[in-house]
């Protein structure tokens, strides 16, 4: 049995789960639990369901409050069976900076970064790639392959070596070198595509049956969909069990923020949170818009954004699968979407580093230039709570020159 690494020991106990089955997103259909899945039948991600009844009886937000362990306290609402299964890196619930200075400038009630950066391989992509390499082990999955844009396949390098499992991992050849070597020192297989991601999806598709991956894909495997879906619960837990006004994430196959809108149901299921939701921004860069032109056009889906390009390189993501189930929950929530160039979000990387000594990946950067673009449109209110996503360290990118 694998080691455990860090984390608080009280905490590793059996997972009590209450896992019903999984359902397609986008007919309903039912999928049993306990069995490998990639997409429904109808080619749509599939998404977890729990008998959150139970899960209400088994905890309450006192218990969780007083739990350690980083997202892996939210075990109730997690699908992980056997804690056996479970690689503990030393993950933290992430700490929410106010950003004092830049509030007061704009006149603006309070604004906050959720600063996933800190945790571990420096990005949130821990969250959702933990989840997919403990599932693949308690599903007998020995080889994972997966396209990325660098960080998710720094996150599942590091859990894959931790758990002892073989790891492809196909990227753009202009990923960000760091990205590169960090997945390739944790001892995964990495090949360089020419191309974006979608391309690197197509040879994970092409070489599942022949090689004998699993296929990684976010959203593509059904609980990547349920770590990213953490923040959420940490959100509401760090708000006193409210939520914030609006949130701005920087969106790219827009699993995390599918996956906080399923956790504020799932989390307002069990009494845990009244009816009020935030209003969901999706924020991505002009070179690559599809979503906001969904958006902004009135469809349902989105479609292939042609040569894609910009400096954030997590969003560079010109077709989404899951684009259906972000421009809902956009809607549901009476939010919107927002492009910002790459001029802006370099503005915004430099700006909120001297204003608030926080240094920002640029698709953090890009939810800054977004709020500020929206203040200034009127678009939110300087009376509103707002949240910003800053999913990655800064330092994982290359750094504007002095
Ligand atoms: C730093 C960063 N921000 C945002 C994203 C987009 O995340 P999602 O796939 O949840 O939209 C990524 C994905 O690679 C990323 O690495």
């Amino acid at each position: 049995m694998r080691r455990w690494r860090t984390g608080n020991l009280r905490d590793v106990s059996e997972f009590p789960t209450f896992v019903t089955h999984l359902e397609c997103s986008a007919t309903g259909e039912r999928y049993p639990a306990d069995v490998l899945h990639g997409l429904s039948k109808a080619g749509k991600p599939l998404l977890v369901r729990y008998d959150l009844e139970g899960v209400r009886r088994a905890v309450s937000k006192e218990a969780l409050t007083r739990r350690d362990g980083g997202f892996w306290k939210y075990r109730e609402f997690l699908p992980v069976r056997r804690s056996s299964n479970v690689m503990r890196l030393g993950e933290v619930i992430t700490p929410i900076v106010e950003l004092g200075a830049s509030a007061r400038r704009a006149s603006a009630k309070r604004l906050m970064i959720k600063d996933e950066g800190r945790l571990p391989t420096g990005s949130f992509k821990a969250r959702g790639l933990a989840l997919a390499v403990a599932m693949a082990r308690e599903l007998g999955v020995t080889r994972m392959a997966m396209p990325t844009n660098g960080n998710a396949g720094a996150a599942l390098a590091a859990y894959s070596a931790a758990a002892g499992l073989e790891a492809h991992v196909f990227c753009p050849a202009d990923t960000p070198e760091i990205n590169v070597r960090e997945i390739t020192l944790a001892g995964a297989n990495v090949t360089l595509v020419d191309g974006l991601i979608n391309d690197c999806g197509r040879l994970v598709a092409e070489g599942r049956e022949r090689m004998g991956w699993f296929d990684a894909s976010t959203l593509k495997e059904p609980y990547r969909i349920e770590g990213k879906k953490t923040m959420g619960l940490e959100l509401a837990e760090q708000f006193g069990w409210t939520l914030p006004d609006v949130i701005f994430y920087p969106t790219g196959g827009g699993t995390g923020l599918i996956g906080m809108w399923k956790s504020f149901a799932e989390l307002e299921a069990v009494g845990f949170i009244d009816s009020r939701r935030p209003r969901m921004v999706a924020v991505q860069a002009s070179g690559c818009a599809p979503i906001v032109r969904a958006w902004e056009r009135g469809d349902d889906h989105a479609e292939l954004w042609p040569d894609a390009h910009t400096i954030a390189a997590g969003i560079r993501v010109p077709a989404a699968i899951g684009d259906f189930l972000i421009l809902r929950a956009v809607r549901e929530s009476k939010g919107f979407a927002i492009a910002v160039d790459d001029e802006a979000i370099t503005a915004a990387l430099t700006e909120v580093s001297r204003t608030e000594g926080l240094l920002l990946c640029p698709e953090g950067a890009a939810t800054y230039a977004a709020w500020k673009a929206a203040l200034a449109a009127g678009d939110v209110s300087p009376d509103e709570s707002v949240v910003l996503f800053n999913c990655a360290s800064g330092l994982k990118y290359p750094l504007p020159a002095p």
